[in-house]
């Protein structure tokens, strides 16, 4: 009998590992190697949280909680879904678990059973396709198209919705190509969306405070409150507030919903760390004011890496509007070889180059289902972002 569970040959390897051991090696030997692969912000967790985590300690908050978030915490949620978002969730359709992470694979582990589709708007976060796999669903891609600005296409989406389709997750601001929806283009996706009342969508709402354009962020269930019982709107603190480490993800839904993903908590992790819940909840209950600040910060950034790589034969890159990742296709890089007399046909092998010769750490897309393209992540100090671009436009002039 094998050992390992047949689950295990569907759940994909994470294809970040050559890069990352490669930058890990190169690192330990002495090399000057800049990540550009991070995905966090780096400021420092937004005081009013660190203070609120520190007092919690203090004051003896350190035993298990309610399974999925404390009463306080439930509160607060209610309360940002309310001022940010303009949506109303009763406590009972509110959970709180170990990152925005988690929240998602409570949401599939609840609800899929054998042969029950998800569709996945590609490039997409690198953990749905695995999450789905290890929940028993099947992953369905639908691919937006970079020259539409990596746009979710509404006629493309309702191609891929069939009978067993159970699930569309939408992820916007997206991770990896900084893609935004405005509320005119959700109202296109809900049109399509009212016409499969059997269909559920888990809006990923994770960067929803670092969006760039003019026009506020919008989530699904705010612009169509029709489909409200059908959605499931996911966020958390690790983007908006700095929070990666704390692992405080939350989500509103419906309530038998909320109840099932409860349950699964309750047998794998219990309650988040009760620490992290004190933090996230007077983070939430004041104002997000750090925000605008950030803001400028990222914008800054995004305008250096845009310029710089448009400024690199052989790159094409689409302006991101929100999270702070820039998606360039490279594919022009293809067929040149470097002074090695390595001939550079991948994404990877345009990453592994990257890393090797300029000292640049970048996410291949192939992680993200979008082979032809790299991630830059911009959260990293500016002058570094000058250095690093200055260094990858060097390392692609090399090219033969
Ligand atoms: C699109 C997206 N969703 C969800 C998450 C999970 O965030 P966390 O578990 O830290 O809340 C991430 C983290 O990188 C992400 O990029």
């Amino acid at each position: 009998m094998a050992f390992l569970s047949k689950n295990m040959a569907r759940i994909p390897a994470s294809q970040t590992m050559v890069v990352s051991n490669l930058a890990r090696e190169l690192a330990a030997a002495g090399q000057d190697i800049i990540s550009m692969s991070t995905g966090e912000p780096d400021f420092d967790t937004v005081p009013v949280a660190a203070s609120a985590g520190i007092e919690a300690i203090r004051t003896g908050q350190t035993r298990y909680t309610a399974g999925d978030g404390t009463p306080e915490l439930k509160q607060a949620v209610q309360a940002k879904f309310k001022r940010d978002n303009g949506l109303f969730y009763e406590l009972r359709q509110i959970s709180v678990a170990n990152g925005g992470k988690q929240v998602i694979y409570n949401a599939m582990a609840a609800t899929l059973d054998a042969g029950d589709e998800v569709i996945i708007p590609a490039p997409y976060w690198v953990s749905y396709p695995a999450m789905v796999a290890m929940c028993g669903g099947t992953p369905r891609y639908v691919r937006c198209h970079a020259s539409n600005g990596f746009a979710l296409n509404p006629v493309d989406l309702e191609a891929a919705i069939t009978a067993k389709t159970k699930w569309v997750l939408l992820n916007f601001p997206n991770n990896p190509s900084g893609s935004v929806m405005s509320a005119k283009h959700l109202l296109a996706i809900a049109q399509v969306l009212r016409r499969h009342p059997h269909v559920h969508i888990l809006t990923d709402d994770m960067y929803e405070y670092l969006q760039y354009t003019e026009e506020p962020f919008v989530t699904l269930a705010q612009v169509a409150p029709d489909l409200y019982d059908r959605i499931l709107t996911v966020s958390g603190m690790s983007k908006g507030y700095a929070m990666t480490g704390w692992r405080i993800g939350f989500a509103g839904g419906r309530a038998d919903l909320i109840a099932a993903m409860a349950v699964v908590q309750s047998q794998i992790t219990a309650n988040p760390c009760s620490i992290a819940q004190a933090a996230a909840t007077e983070a939430l209950l004041s104002a997000p004011d750090h925000i605008s600040a950030w803001h400028q910060v990222f914008i800054e950034r995004r305008d250096i890496v845009v310029s710089a790589l448009r400024g690199i034969d052989g790159i094409q890159v689409h302006v991101p509007q929100g999270a702070f990742y820039a998606f360039p296709n490279v594919e022009g890089l293809y067929g040149r070889q470097d002074p090695d007399g390595i001939m550079l046909n991948t994404a990877a092998d345009v990453a592994t180059y990257w890393l090797k010769s300029a000292g640049v750490a970048v996410v291949p897309g192939e992680a993200f289902g979008y082979p032809g393209h790299v991630r830059l992540s911009y959260s990293i100090a500016t002058d570094r972002i000058r250095q690093a671009l200055e260094r990858l436009s060097q390392a692609c002039a090399a090219l033969l």
